[in-house]
C-alpha cells in the first residue's frame, strides 16, 4: 500500500474509533477542511503534469469518497447512540400523582355572593348594578326620603363635594338606589338583585365597618303581594343556610321606601332570633317617582347585609377579619377556586 493509502487507512481507523460527534467533526476538518491533509494534496495537483495529475487526481478523489463515507457512517452511529441513551434515561412515570401547584383561595364574601347570585338566578332574578358614588336624589329623594326626613340622619352618610352640574353627591348608604335606576331604565315586570358596596360613617369594630356590602332585591309585577315576598325570602334563606326547616320571623319595621315594611329574623340553632334583612312592599310614591303606575304594578324589595350572612354561615366572629386580608385567615376560611359557582 502506498503512503497515501496508509494515511487514509489511519484516518478511517481514527474515524471509526471516534467517541463523540465532536471528535468526528475534528477528524473531518483535519482531512477535508480548508487546511486538511487531503485538501492540501488536491491543491498540489495544479503544479503536476497532465499525466501525473490524472493518476493522482483519480486516487485522491477515491480516497476522499472513502473518507466521506466513513465520516457519514460514524456520525449516524453516534447520533443513534445519543438518541438511544436519551430514550433510556428520560423516562416518564405516568403513575406519579401531580405535584401540588400553588393556588389562591376565593374570599368567603365572594363565595357567598356567588352562592346568592346562583340561588336568586335560579328563581329568575337578573343582576343589576349601580355606582358607589351616588346622587343624593337616587340614594334618598326618589326613595321617598325628602330632604328634611330624619332617615337621612340615621344613615350616617358620607357627603361628597357637589358635582359640577350641581348635584349633591354621597357614597351610597345602601343598594336601594339601584332599585330606582332599574325602574327608570327598564319597563316592568322586573326581577333583579343588585349586590354591591355600601358606606356609612361608622367606626370599625367587630360588627360595624364604614364600608360593607348589601344585596338588594326588587320584584315588580302586576299581581305581586306580601306572600311572594315571604316565599321568596324563605326559599332563599333555606337554600343558603342549607336547612330546609329553617324558621323565619317577619317583624313589622319601617323604611320610607316600603309599605308595609318588615325586618326578617332567622331562628339560629333553634335558640336565638337573629335579624338578617329589611324588606317590604315597594311604596306607591317610589313607583310614581320612577314613572310606574301603582294602580297597575306592585312589588317587593329587600336589602340584606352580605357580611352578616357570611359571618353567620361560616362562624366568623369579628367583621374586621373579613377585610384584613391575612393570608393565614384566607387560607383557612377561603374556598377552593374550583368550588366557585
Ligand atoms: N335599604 C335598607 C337598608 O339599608 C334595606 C331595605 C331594602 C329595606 C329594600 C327595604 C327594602 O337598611
Amino acid at each position: 500500500m502506498d503512503k497515501l493509502g496508509q494515511l487514509n487507512q489511519q484516518l478511517v481507523n481514527d474515524i471509526e474509533k471516534a467517541a463523540t460527534l465532536q471528535e468526528v467533526e475534528d477528524l473531518r476538518i483535519s482531512a477535508l477542511g480548508k487546511k486538511g491533509t487531503l485538501t492540501l494534496l488536491m491543491k498540489d495537483l495544479g503544479q503536476m503534469s497532465p499525466d501525473e495529475r490524472r493518476v493522482m487526481g483519480a486516487e485522491l478523489n477515491a480516497l476522499k469518497d472513502v473518507l466521506s463515507a466513513a465520516l457519514d457512517q460514524r456520525k449516524a452511529q453516534l447520533a443513534n447512540e445519543v438518541l438511544a441513551s436519551r430514550l433510556a434515561s428520560e423516562t416518564l412515570d405516568v403513575s406519579l400523582p401531580p405535584r401540588p401547584s400553588p393556588s389562591g383561595k376565593v374570599h368567603p364574601l365572594s363565595h357567598v355572593l356567588d352562592q346568592a347570585i346562583h340561588i336568586f338566578g335560579q328563581m329568575g332574578f337578573a343582576l343589576a348594578e349601580g355606582p358607589d358614588i351616588e346622587e343624593d336624589f337616587y340614594n334618598f329623594t326618589a326613595l321617598n326620603i325628602p330632604p328634611e326626613h330624619p332617615a337621612r340622619q340615621e344613615q350616617d352618610t358620607f357627603y361628597l363635594p357637589v358635582a359640577s352640574d350641581g348635584q349633591p353627591l354621597v357614597l351610597r348608604t345602601h343598594t336601594s338606589p339601584v332599585q330606582i335606576r332599574t325602574m327608570q331604565n327598564t319597563p316592568p315586570p322586573l326581577r333583579i338583585i343588585a349586590p354591591g358596596r355600601t358606606y356609612r360613617s361608622d367606626d370599625l369594630d367587630a360588627t360595624h365597618a364604614p364600608m360593607f356590602h348589601q344585596i338588594e332585591g326588587l320584584v315588580i309585577d302586576k299581581q305581586t303581594h306580601m306572600g311572594h315576598l315571604k316565599g321568596c325570602l324563605e326559599e332563599f334563606c333555606r337554600l343558603f343556610f342549607e336547612d330546609p326547616e329553617l324558621k323565619l320571623r317577619f317583624r313589622p319595621g319601617y323604611f320610607p321606601f316600603t309599605e308595609p315594611s318588615a325586618e326578617v329574623d332567622i331562628l339560629w340553632n333553634n335558640t336565638t332570633w337573629l335579624e338578617i334583612l329589611g324588606c317590604g312592599m315597594v311604596h306607591p310614591n317610589v313607583l310614581q317617582n320612577c314613572g310606574i303606575d301603582p294602580a297597575i304594578y306592585q312589588g317587593f324589595a329587600f336589602g340584606m347585609g352580605l357580611e352578616r350572612i357570611t359571618m353567620l354561615k361560616y362562624g366568623i366572629e369579628d367583621l374586621r377579619l373579613i377585610y384584613e386580608s391575612d393570608l393565614r385567615w384566607l387560607n383557612h376560611y377561603g374556598f377552593a377556586p374550583e368550588a366557585r359557582e
